[in-house]
Order: C-alpha cells, then sequence, then structure tokens
C-alpha cells in the first residue's frame, strides 16, 4: 500500500480516535456537567451589598448561579416553615444563629458537616453540624450626636439609660419577631435580668419608642438621619453607615454587658440544590470567603483564625458581651416573641 494512503489511513484513525475520545471525554464532559449542580437558591440574613458581591464571587469561582432573597431573621424562619413541603431554597445565609437554632428544633434543617467547617472554633458552630459561624456581630447603641447636644444629653451607656425621660419617643429598635438583631436585645435583657425582669423591662422601653423596624439595620440609619436620638443595632452596622456619611453617629455598648450574634450558615431540610448548597457552605466558610463582607461595609468580626479581621471594626474589640446562651435563645425564640408580644399589648 501506498505511504501516502497509509499516511492517510493513520491520520484519519488518529482523527477518529481523538473524536472518538473527544466524543467519548465529549460524552463523559456532559454526563459530569449534567451531575454538577447548575443552580442554588438562597435566603441571606445580612446586607443586600454584602449579598450581592458574596454571590458575584462565588458564581465566579464555581459556575453555579445563585438566586438569592434578603430577608430578615423572623421572616425566614417563617418562610422555610411554610415551605417545609415543597422547600423553595436549599441555604440560609446570615442573621443570627438564633433562628437557625429554632429552624434546627423544628425540624427545618439539614445537618451538614462541611469539612471547611474544621477550621472554625467549635463555640462559632453547632456541635451537631446544623449550622456554622460566618460572622460575629455586637449589639449596641447608634446615638445621633447632635441631637443629644441640642438636648444636652449624653449618649446611653447601659440598658436602664434608654428609660430616661429624655430617651422618651427618641428610641428605635426593629421588631424581635421579625428581626434578629431585635430578638438578641430581648434574649439578652431576658438573660440580664431573667425573664420576668426583662419582660418588664422591654415593656418600659417599649414606652420609650418611637417606633419598631422590620430589619435590624434600620435603627441605626434613622438615628444616623437624625430621625430618632438613638437606633438599637449590631455596632459593625453604626460603623458602616457612620463610614458612608452618616458623621454625627456616636456608639456606645451598655456596660452591664452586651448580646452579640454568630451569623450562621445552613443547609435547608429538602431544598432543591442540596450539593450546590454544600458546595457554597464548604466555599463561605474559608477565609478568603470570609474576608468579602469588609469590601462592602460588612464589618463583622470573623471566626475564621486565618481570615483578616475588619480594621474598621477595631474600636469594637472592648465591648463587654454577656454570656450569651445560643442554644437557649435559639430554642426560645418563637416563645420568647410571643411573650414580648403579649406583654407590650397588656
Ligand atoms: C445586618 C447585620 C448582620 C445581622 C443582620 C440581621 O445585615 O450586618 O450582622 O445578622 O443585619 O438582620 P435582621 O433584619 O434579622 O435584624
Amino acid at each position: 500500500m501506498k505511504l501516502k494512503s497509509l499516511l492517510a489511513m493513520a491520520l484519519a484513525g488518529v482523527m477518529m480516535i481523538s473524536a472518538g475520545c473527544g466524543g467519548g471525554d465529549k460524552k463523559q464532559e456532559t454526563k459530569a456537567e449534567n451531575k454538577a449542580p447548575q443552580k442554588l437558591t438562597m435566603y441571606w440574613g445580612a446586607l443586600e451589598d454584602f449579598m450581592v458581591k458574596d454571590i458575584a464571587k462565588f458564581e465566579k469561582a464555581t459556575g453555579i448561579k445563585v438566586e438569592a432573597v434578603r430577608m430578615s431573621s423572623g421572616e425566614t424562619l417563617a418562610r422555610i416553615k411554610a415551605e417545609k413541603n415543597n422547600p423553595k431554597a436549599s441555604l440560609w445565609f446570615g442573621g443570627p444563629a438564633d433562628g437557625q437554632i429554632q429552624a434546627k428544633v423544628d425540624g427545618l434543617l439539614e445537618k451538614y458537616v462541611s469539612p471547611s467547617a474544621a477550621q472554625i472554633p467549635d463555640q462559632f458552630k453547632d456541635k451537631d453540624g446544623y449550622w456554622t459561624g460566618v460572622y460575629i456581630g455586637y449589639l449596641g447603641f447608634a446615638s445621633n450626636d447632635k441631637l443629644l447636644k441640642e438636648k444636652g444629653v449624653a449618649a446611653p451607656k447601659t440598658w436602664d439609660d434608654l428609660l430616661k425621660p429624655e430617651f422618651k419617643g427618641q428610641v428605635v429598635s426593629a421588631n424581635p419577631g421579625s428581626s434578629g438583631t431585635a430578638y438578641t436585645m430581648l434574649a439578652t435583657l431576658v438573660q440580664l435580668k431573667g425573664e420576668e425582669e426583662g419582660l418588664k423591662y422591654m415593656k418600659a422601653l417599649d414606652k420609650q419608642m418611637k417606633n419598631y423596624q422590620k430589619s435590624g439595620t434600620a435603627p441605626a440609619r434613622l438615628a444616623g438621619q437624625g430621625e430618632c436620638m438613638v437606633g438599637i443595632s449590631f455596632l459593625h452596622d453604626a460603623i458602616k453607615y457612620r463610614e458612608e456619611g452618616m458623621k454625627d453617629l456616636v456608639l456606645t455598648a451598655p456596660a452591664e454587658g452586651t448580646g452579640y450574634e454568630i451569623g450562621a450558615v445552613s443547609l435547608i431540610k429538602g431544598g432543591p440544590d442540596q450539593e450546590a448548597a454544600k458546595k457554597f457552605i464548604d466555599w463561605c466558610l474559608t477565609a478568603k470567603a470570609q474576608e468579602i463582607g469588609q469590601t462592602v461595609g460588612s464589618y463583622q468580626f470573623l471566626p475564621h483564625p486565618d481570615a483578616k479581621q475588619p480594621k474598621q471594626a477595631a474600636e469594637l474589640s472592648s465591648t463587654k458581651l454577656i454570656n450569651y446562651d445560643f442554644s437557649w435563645a435559639g430554642a426560645n425564640r418563637s416563645k420568647l416573641v410571643e411573650k414580648w408580644n403579649k406583654t407590650i399589648k397588656e
């Protein structure tokens, strides 16, 4: 057989094989692609700008298309409960762990111990593997210095300061039912004063309120805008607003001790995108991913020991924290909110 035709055959053969392998690879790839998780729907409990940046980074890293809805903690809990038999989302990111713990107790979460969770210290994750900490925030008072000066009033330094006549109608918090921030406040006062005295305090504080907001970030923003004298929020949010131009904001934390949150991530039981959700959890627990928030004004402290802590929140490191009982606060969230509602309506 002529060399030329031999070469042609060999060449054709090579092309056949490569096409075949390629084809084989192609078939493998398509099958693999079909298997790989392609989309993820999640509920997001932290700030919107943080959500947008975090998701963009995750999509870029994995090619998984994400849809997220930002809701306050109590809203997310209610929504996951309502969707229990036909879950729409597979993952809950952010908002204080109290909400996820109540969801765990209500059987709404799937256990998932991410390999990345090994890096997160035990005090910032669920011992049974139903939630893992992604950030830490301290509760405090965001006051408007201009309004304080006009009235010749000092910024509140204790929880009882908020009950002073000069703050009547001048305090704003969120509603503990909708907001994880405000529930942290309610659970903190009950832990500080006991249930009876704590609810008595909340009734007295209710008389000081200008109004209640849905989300816990609003009170700090309203104080920054001069709409009220004191907003009760997580202090890192007040820092965000001060950095964004609300220069009249002054931050104080209750001297008797304040509550704090562990923002948590968890898998929703029966969610449609479990594999993609696990990939998100594996990713968001890394030091690199935890450092994203501070690039868009979310200055929570970070549980991953190698994560660069936000320098903007350094002023908060001397805040006196209570020994916040997360298991108790989470397991009693719905019951305590009900008691609060009843108490302030009496
Ligand atoms: C903000 C804070 C978070 C906090 C969340 C709670 O996003 O930066 O640290 O977890 O509010 O929101 P909520 O509306 O439930 O009070």
